[in-house]
């Protein structure tokens, strides 16, 4: 559970607020019945070059290692896009779908906590996503990794909020639906909550969230009651 000492509530983006799936019917046009597959090696991608750049301290902008981890999708798959056609589908990247969920729930807690995004996505990513979705009125800011040009999981991500909202670890409640970053933001001794938006189970990293919810609905009604 988590506890009434929250004063900062932080939201992951990318499957925690917004959608990734919304690129599919763009994704189906250009790679057909290859586009599961497609999207899958396409994610996982993204995420492996987050974090293998941090290790190897070559950072660049979380934009660009997505571009790039299309690139190794489609050509894994032997598809050859346009660069166009890349670009289009890159271009979703703005203007992901936020979930069913996600504005009514965020609603119920403005002006009761600073709400904020904590993501590896550069800024541009995540204002245009915001604004697209009409979140940018109901968000107090958001916070990229780009400030420190690491990624998560790395501690000093999750701190960066401690230091902007002059707030201790448990007055933040970090809420992500991946597993691995719930395991980072509970290594900082944030309050978690993990999203279970789909089946999965928690990471073997010794680190368990605070809570488990279906949606942010069941989350803000958690925290408000
Ligand atoms: C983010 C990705 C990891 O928003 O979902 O940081």
């Amino acid at each position: 559970m988590v506890s009434k000492e929250i004063k900062g509530i932080l939201f992951d983006a990318y499957g925690t607020l917004f959608d990734i799936a919304s690129i599919d019917p763009r994704l189906e046009q250009l790679c057909g019945e290859k586009a599961p597959a497609v999207a899958e090696l396409w994610r996982r991608k993204q995420l492996e070059y987050s974090w293998l750049r941090t290790l190897m301290v070559r950072y660049v902008d979380f934009y660009d290692l997505t571009r790039d981890a299309l690139s190794y999708a489609l050509e894994t798959f032997g598809l050859e896009v346009s660069s166009a056609d890349k670009q289009a589908l890159m271009q979703e990247y703005y203007r992901l779908k936020a979930f069913p969920d996600v504005r009514e729930a965020l609603g119920l807690l403005k002006g009761k906590y600073h709400l904020a995004i904590l993501s590896n996505a550069n800024p541009s990513l995540l204002e245009r996503a915001t604004s697209f979705n009409g979140l940018d009125e109901i968000l107090d800011d958001y916070i990229s990794a780009d400030e420190l040009q690491l990624y998560k999981p790395v501690p000093a991500i999750y701190q960066l909020p401690e230091k902007k909202l002059r707030l201790a670890p448990w007055n933040l409640l970090f809420v992500s639906a991946n597993t691995w970053d719930v395991a980072g933001a509970a290594a900082c001794g944030l309050q978690v909550a993990w999203v279970k938006r789909q089946e999965a189970i928690p990471e073997k990293l010794g680190l368990k969230p605070d809570v488990i919810v279906k949606d942010l609905l069941q989350l803000a009604r958690l925290i408000l009651k």
